[in-house]
């Protein structure tokens, strides 16, 4: 399994593994079976190579795509130390050490860019996502009501964060 930075070429697998994780029943994320078509998923793969305060990375084996992480510096001068990541995993590949892996490239990406704090919104019942994220070292940081919509229902998020020391 290899990390790198996701390349324009990316944008059609990338957009197939979030479709995927996305429909699956337990609901993870935001989107319910829709994600950004491939042109759109490739014109923010080009635009975020130049970026130097977001990146995209992607997970693969000599099969393919396995796993995806974002990471996104918040804008606001006061709070540009820190950065918000999302990430996900194929489901045949889960348990194997590749969510973990995800995270430390997050970190060593934080390292490089100057970020102290790396937050996500997880929702409750997202167990697999909680226990890879506290063993990680993320901490509850609160707990937020209602705070997205999602289909037609608003749903409950946990906050977490993790501090980027070294
Ligand atoms: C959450 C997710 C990214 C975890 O990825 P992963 O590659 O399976 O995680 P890892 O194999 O690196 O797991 C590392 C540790 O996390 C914990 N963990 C991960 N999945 C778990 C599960 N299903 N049940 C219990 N603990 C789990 C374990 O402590 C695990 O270590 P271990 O396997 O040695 O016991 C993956 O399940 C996923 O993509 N889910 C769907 C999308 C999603 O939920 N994204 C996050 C949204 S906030």
């Amino acid at each position: 399994m290899r990390i790198r930075r996701a390349a324009p070429s990316d944008a059609d697998a990338l957009s197939r593994l979030a479709r995927d994780v996305a429909a699956e029943p337990g609901g993870w994320l935001l989107t319910l079976g829709t994600w950004r078509s491939t042109s759109d998923e490739r014109r923010a793969i080009r635009l975020l190579r130049r970026h130097p305060d977001a990146a995209i990375f992607v997970a693969e084996t000599d099969e393919g795509i396995i796993g995806r992480l974002s990471l996104t510096r918040d804008h606001h001068p006061s709070s540009q130390h820190v950065a918000d990541i999302g990430l996900m995993v194929a489901s045949g590949y889960r348990r194997r050490g590749v969510g973990r892996a995800l995270l430390e490239t997050a970190v060593e990406w934080a390292r490089s860019s100057g970020v102290s704090k790396l937050e996500l919104h997880v929702f409750p019942h997202n167990e697999a996502a909680i226990k890879l994220y506290e063993s990680f070292g993320f901490e509850r940081e609160g707990y937020r009501n209602r705070h997205y919509r999602r289909g037609q229902e608003y749903v409950d998020a946990i906050l977490m964060a993790y501090f980027v020391t070294g």
